[in-house]
Parts: structure tokens; sequence; C-alpha cells
């Protein structure tokens, strides 16, 4: 059918989609450059996002995920304070909102109820409202203010991948454009630091079979297993075990490196394996600190670092981008490593049970 069609010859949505991140991310490149090649956002943005004193981001699952990294990209980079909240808790427990906020929604599909929830009750207070979106003209779209379009293309596999990067894509123009706008002087170059991370992303996604021997070597058998990180990489490390449970059903949960002996540490047992991620020099010793934590505990850690920082027998090693865009390459093969244990273990890689695409009810 179609469907098939659009597959190619991919056996599954999700590698495909995997694959085009590369793509998608120069494809953002090009939609977000003027003509002298500097990075430009619509006017109307630009002001909304100047106007305001604090930015609060808002968002479910995945897209939540990419909202934490974003909340680090804007405050780097655009030096405004950002807030990321869970769309089904928002209204629960609204914090003090500042004089002049901004709410930016974050949504793949633009249709999450959850998130709509809470874009309904800020528009009624009055408040402006940007859409972060792969559906421009979804309902998040109409109803919000603004829209930025992620330019992913259809995402079809129910795990999302490459709307996850693209988000973030997008948020770091948005913090670059808004740096510009309030005259900072930037120490990196925007669109060459995006190429880079494009041209990493084909290297990464290149390596399907080393990441395919450490989803069966590691994850063949085990009910669980923990992911680990600190700084930015816990926010990847949340991405990387929500892909990993959604598809494989492997009990998978990301912490913080040093929250881990402050509970779930006794979870630990000969053989659990954990995952550790090591990108980030000023982190790179104590979050290998906690590694043999839990080796000497039996867990078997898997260490996933980047290039320069990573250790001799590090089970596999990212190439190194900008530090701000570092989350966008290190996602890759969690998504991978999720993608091959969930093919290992007979799992409907594109349709796992009980979650859909996008979820229209509260
Ligand atoms: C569903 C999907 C997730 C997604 C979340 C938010 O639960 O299964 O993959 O991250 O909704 O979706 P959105 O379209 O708002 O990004």
């Amino acid at each position: 059918d179609a469907s098939d069609i659009e597959k190619g010859t991919y056996p599954h949505y999700m590698l495909k989609e995997i694959d085009e991140q590369p793509l998608v991310i120069r494809n953002i490149i090009s939609k977000y450059q003027d003509e002298n090649g500097e990075v430009k956002l619509d006017e109307n943005i630009r002001n909304a996002v100047n106007a305001a004193d604090r930015i609060y981001i808002i968002a479910a699952g995945t897209s939540y995920n990419a909202g934490l990294v974003g909340k680090q990209l804007i405050e780097n980079i655009a030096k405004k304070p950002v807030e990321t909240h869970i769309a089904s808790e928002f209204l629960y427990n609204m914090p003090l909102i500042s004089k002049n906020p901004l709410f930016i929604f974050i949504s793949q599909s633009g249709e999450t109820a959850d998130s709509r929830g809470v874009l309904v009750a800020v528009k009624k207070l009055g408040y402006p409202a940007l859409t972060i979106t792969n559906v421009p003209g979804s309902t998040l779209s109409r109803e919000a203010d603004y829209t930025l379009h992620t330019y992913g293309g259809p995402e079809i596999a129910v795990a999302s991948t490459k709307a996850y990067t693209a988000q973030m894509a997008v948020l770091s123009l948005l913090a670059v454009d808004s740096a510009k706008a309030q005259g900072f002087e930037l120490d990196f170059d925007p669109i060459k630091e995006l190429s880079i991370v494009a041209t990493v992303m084909e290297t990464l996604c290149d390596q399907k079979e080393a990441l395919e021997k450490i989803a069966r070597d590691y994850l063949s058998v085990t009910r669980n297993c923990f992911f680990i990180g600190r700084a930015s990489d816990y926010y990847v490390v949340l991405e990387g075990a929500l892909k990993l449970k959604e598809i494989s059903y492997i009990q998978a949960e990301g912490f913080a490196g040093g929250e881990l002996k402050h509970g779930t540490i006794a979870l630990i047992e000969k053989g659990t394996p954990v995952f550790a991620l090591a990108t980030q020099e000023h982190v790179n010793l104590s979050i290998r600190g906690n590694v043999k934590e839990v080796a000497a505990r039996g867990a078997t850690p898997c260490i996933i670092s980047l290039e320069g920082l990573n250790f001799e027998d590090d089970q596999f090693v990212v190439p190194k981008v900008h530090e701000y865009l570092t989350p966008l390459v290190t996602v890759i093969p969690m998504q991978l490593i999720a993608y091959y244990a969930a093919l290992h273990r007979g799992c409907d890689v594109d349709k796992p049970r009980n979650l859909a695409k996008s979820v229209t009810v509260e």
C-alpha cells in the first residue's frame, strides 16, 4: 500500500526517520537563513521573544524533553529566563507568571490535548503564545499567536526521533535570533555549527552495526535498565530511556547521575545495564564516579562519551560538536540502541502497544 512506498527500502519508519535527521537539520538551516546567510526569524516572532521577560515552555513526552534542552539553549545564548513544564501538570500548580511572559508550546503533532488545555487557559489570561510544531495548521498552531515550523516532514513512527532533534535545532535558532536582536556578540557561527551537527549525525547513522551490537549485548534479556547523565546529558538520557521503554517495553529510567545514590541505586543488581552519557568536561569525572558506584554493585555499564573526553574502554564515542548542540547528536546512539533492542525482542517498532502518535484526550 501507499505507506509501504513511503518507507522505501526501510523495514520501519523509525529507522527511516532516524536516518532523515541530517537532512532535516540542513532543511532547517536553509529555512531559517536570510539571503546573507544569517539566522533570521519572522519579525513578529523576534519581537514577541524579545518583549518577554520570562519564557514558559509547555510540552508533553519527547517534546517536553526537547523543551528541557531548549531552556538551556535560550538561557545560555539569549540570556532569558526559561521554565519548562509538563503540560498535563501546569494548570494544577501554575507558577507565578512574570509581567511579560511568552508561552512556547512544543508539539510535533500540534494536537496534544494536554498542551492545548494550557494554551486555551493562557490565551484566556491574555498571554502571547508561540507554537513550535511539525504541523503548521494544526490546532496548537492555529490557536497560538505565532508558529515556528520544525520542517521535519511527516513523522509516522509512534516513537518520535527526527521531530525531537528538529525541535532542538529550531530552539537553538530562536535563541540565536533573540541574542542578535538584543545586540549580543555570539562567539560561534550557528549555521556552521548546525551544519557540523548534520555531518556528525550522518557519521552516527553509519554506525548502526556497532549500536546494534550494544543493543544485543546489553538489552537482549534484561527486564530493566538505567540511563544516567549530568547537566545537559541528563536531559538526553531522559529521552534515551523514554525511547527504549516506549518501543522495547524494557523498564528504563533516566536519572541524574548524582541522584541515583539517593534511592534508585537500590535497584542495581548483578548485570543490570546502566547507560551513562559523558559528553561534558565539567561533569566527566563525576559521572564516571557514578558509573564506578553502580559497577561496584554489579551493574554492567555502557559508557557513551564524547571525542576528546573519552576514556580508552568507553563503549561508544560520539564526535564533537558545539557544546550547546551536543544533545542533537548524542541522542542518535540512544535512538538506534532503542530501535535495535526493540527489533531483537520482536516488538512492533513503529506501533508499540498502548501508545498513540498523538494524544487528543486529557
Ligand atoms: C504522544 C506520543 C509521544 C509524544 C507526545 C507529545 O504521547 O506518543 O511520542 O512525544 O505525545 O506529542 P506532541 O505531538 O505534542 O509532540
